[in-house]
């Protein structure tokens, strides 16, 4: 995959940024992701490659853009599969909370696992905690595990959790053990990312959210050298049934990092409200402002970009 790639598919997730961004704040979560699917599908195909989406807006017969295993791409150079989310944390850009991103992982073709669009239990850490944490063991056993790695004490910890009832027992836990936590609302890609990230303040992530999420959780970190393992949680039979045809057939398997995202994964995303790693858009007299962020697995490189969009000399936006 030509290094190049990772800024042209940036240019995709900012455009999907600034088009949702628009909607943030008027209670309208149809509205914002549609503006970003419409967006991500456009620029999609203004990039040199031959891609299939293969975590998407959802099957085919229910999503009729960005669906998965729809062909994108300009349909000239490599082929390659993606894994995104035009607008990652849907609620949250409609409420105008914090957190909301557009997203993409890019791999060369067989290499992100295809996941089916059910729950994900899920751990996450940065560098220190890579190859110390299991998600076998008990909230308080990796806590002690990463307070160790990381020479702290528990109390001084922190972890992030989807505020959701299936998490009570969870959180009774971890506060127990006396580390802190920051509950969010949605969002739990981002709260992933922010793991790797030391100003984000933010050490672990426990919890159950979305399995396509997982995956591209796996990828940002496989950029960033951190490490991530989930385990599917199916709601019903239909699920298992689902993730049987897509090719699971361990259903109780844990998924290390490198099954979940494998080779040289690209990834990228752009604010569309603030949050933890990324400023969201800024609308300004002559257009917009977006905070991205590029990285790739084989060079391990984060790379930040702000960018100045002028809507005079961009009509498209
Ligand atoms: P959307 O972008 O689809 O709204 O997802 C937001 C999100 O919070 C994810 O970050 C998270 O993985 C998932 O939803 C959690 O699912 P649920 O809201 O059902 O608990």
């Amino acid at each position: 995959m030509n290094r190049n790639l990772a800024l042209e598919f940036v240019r995709v997730t900012e455009m999907a940024a600034i088009a949702s961004a628009r909607w943030m704040g008027r209670g309208n979560e149809k509205a914002a992701d549609q503006a970003a699917v419409d967006a991500m599908r456009t620029m999609l195909d203004s990039v040199d490659c031959r891609a299939t989406v293969v975590i998407g807006e959802g099957e085919r017969d229910e999503a009729p853009m960005l669906y998965i295993g729809e062909e994108v791409g300009s349909g000239n150079g490599p082929e390659l599969e993606i894994a995104l989310d035009p607008l990652e944390g849907t609620t949250v850009c409609a409420y105008g909370g914090y957190n909301s991103i557009s997203v993409m992982a890019i791999a060369e073709k067989g290499n992100l696992l295809n996941a089916p669009d059910t729950y994900m239990k899920k751990i996450a850490v940065g560098r220190v905690g890579k190859g110390v944490v299991d998600i076998n063991e008990s909230a308080t056993e990796n806590l002690k595990r990463l307070a160790a790695a990381k020479k702290c004490r528990l109390q001084d910890l922190t972890a992030v959790v989807l505020d959701r009832p299936r998490h009570h027992d969870l959180i009774e836990e971890i506060r127990t053990t006396g580390a802190r936590i920051q509950l969010i609302g949605d969002g739990d890609v981002s709260a992933g990312i922010a793991c790797c990230e030391p100003d984000s303040g933010i050490d672990i992530l426990f919890g159950t959210g979305g399995a396509p999420e997982g995956v591209i959780t796996a990828a940002a970190l496989r950029c960033m050298g951190g490490d991530f393992q989930g385990k599917l949680e199916f709601r019903n039979d239909e699920e298992i049934e689902r993730a049987k045809k897509m090719g699971i057939s361990d259903i109780n398997k844990v998924f290390s990092i490198e099954e979940l995202a494998s080779g040289h994964v690209m990834f990228v995303a752009t604010g569309v409200t603030s949050g933890n790693f990324l400023d969201g858009v800024q609308f300004t007299p002559w257009g917009a402002k977006t905070h991205s962020i590029v990285m790739r697995s084989k060079s391990g490189t984060v790379r930040k970009i702000t960018a100045e969009h002028h809507f005079d000399t961009k009509p498209r936006y």
